[in-house]
């Protein structure tokens, strides 16, 4: 059977800052949703990753459904007038234009979205991050499919083992959307030549370079080009299928372990480790590090199973108290060298400006 899995996420408001979304408006949101189980939808399963809204809709109309992006845009506009309703901070945040057109591209929330025929077994995991930039997962995921230090499937399994391809976006381009397609192992340098720059270049979609069946896809909204300033950070979502043809899925908890350094945190103006919690955790006080969250499900005919929260069972604790030491390192220097992004990348006009002013100055 032919599913579409459609990830969907936008900011519609949160409370006391840029923490987590009302109960209120969360409720909203999956009420909207849920009247079209079993009408538009096969499933559907929401949930938060700080204060944005992660809509999991499962159905069989495709990528890029008009139908099916119109149904998320409404329920993030009935959320974002509870939200409103509320005070909340930000309410409609991430709704960054007034009429639906069609598809959500290009109108604030982030999308990822697959189309494939379903094995006999589908385990798939759901990666939503908050207070970063689409390219907050390039590391992980290149660790996870193309080295064989993190991921011993690539030599493990025959299946694997002829590698996968990366289809690597230029955030950069606000005209058209662009992208280079790359095999991993033959170009393993020439990806990790793109990836490094993780604030430019940003995985879009990784492919099985054995059966050209899809693994991954990642959100590439950049919402400064949508909106032109600073309106928050990106706060990517990315769907990944796990097993038999693909990476295991506890090959991708050592990656993620790593918590490198991405763009985001205060203000998205600095870099700090990218740190993995539970599904429904609130953006933290503690400069509201980088999150992300991993929620793996079932699929059987486009029903969802219960998912598994990845980053929940006791090991988590340990690597959050490192990534903690690690974050607060960074911090330390607070404003100095690399702790702040740099200037192309500063996504608040206030220091620009300010040298500007001091160059008149100097003599
Ligand atoms: P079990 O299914 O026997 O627990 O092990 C599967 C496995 O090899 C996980 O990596
Ligand atoms: P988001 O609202 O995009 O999560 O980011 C806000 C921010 O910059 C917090 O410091
Ligand atoms: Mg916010
Ligand atoms: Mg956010
Ligand atoms: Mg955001
Ligand atoms: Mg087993």
């Amino acid at each position: 059977m032919k599913v579409t899995l459609s990830v969907l996420k936008a900011d519609i408001g949160s409370v006391g800052g840029h923490t987590l979304p009302s109960r209120k408006v969360l409720a909203k949101v999956e009420e909207v949703v849920r009247e079209e189980v079993g009408r538009l939808l096969l499933d559907a399963y929401v949930f938060h990753i700080g204060d944005d809204i992660v809509l999991l809709l499962s159905h069989t109309r495709g990528v890029r459904n008009q139908e099916v992006h119109a149904l998320a845009w409404k329920a993030f506009r009935e959320g974002t007038e509870v939200a409103k309703a509320e005070g909340l901070y930000g309410a409609g945040q991430d709704l960054l234009k007034d009429a639906f057109t069609g598809n959500l591209h290009g109108l604030g929330p982030q999308v990822a979205e697959m189309e494939f025929t379903e094995r006999p077994a589908e385990p798939f995991m759901v990666l939503a991050a908050d207070k970063t930039e689409p390219g907050a997962f390039n590391l992980p995921l290149y660790l996870a499919f193309a080295d064989p230090m993190y991921s011993s499937g690539l030599l493990l399994s025959p299946e694997l083992r002829p590698g996968f391809r990366f289809r690597i976006m230029d955030l950069a381009q606000t005209e058209r959307d662009s992208y280079i397609e790359l095999d991993a192992p033959e170009r393993l340098y020439d990806i990790a030549t793109l990836l490094r720059d993780s604030h430019r270049f940003a995985i879009e979609s990784i492919w099985s370079r054995k059966h050209g069946e899809q693994a991954a896809v990642v959100s590439t909204t950049r919402l400064r080009n949508i909106a032109g300033r600073y309106v928050g950070k990106d706060d990517p979502v990315a769907i990944v299928r796990t097993q038999k043809i693909f990476p295991a899925t506890e090959e991708f908890g050592p990656v993620f372990a790593l918590a490198p350094y991405v763009a985001g945190d205060t203000r998205g103006s600095h870099h700090m480790p990218l740190m993995p919690v539970r599904a429904n955790t609130p953006a933290s006080t503690f400069f509201c590090v980088p999150m992300v969250c991993g929620l793996a499900f079932s699929l059987r005919e486009g029903r969802l199973s219960e998912p598994v929260d990845l980053f929940a069972d006791p090991v988590w604790e340990a690597v959050r108290a490192k990534v903690v030491e690690k974050a607060q390192e960074m911090r330390r220097q607070g404003f100095y060298g690399p702790a702040m992004l740099p200037m192309e990348e500063l996504e608040y006009t206030g220091i620009a400006e300010r040298l500007k002013a001091l160059e008149r100055e100097f003599s």
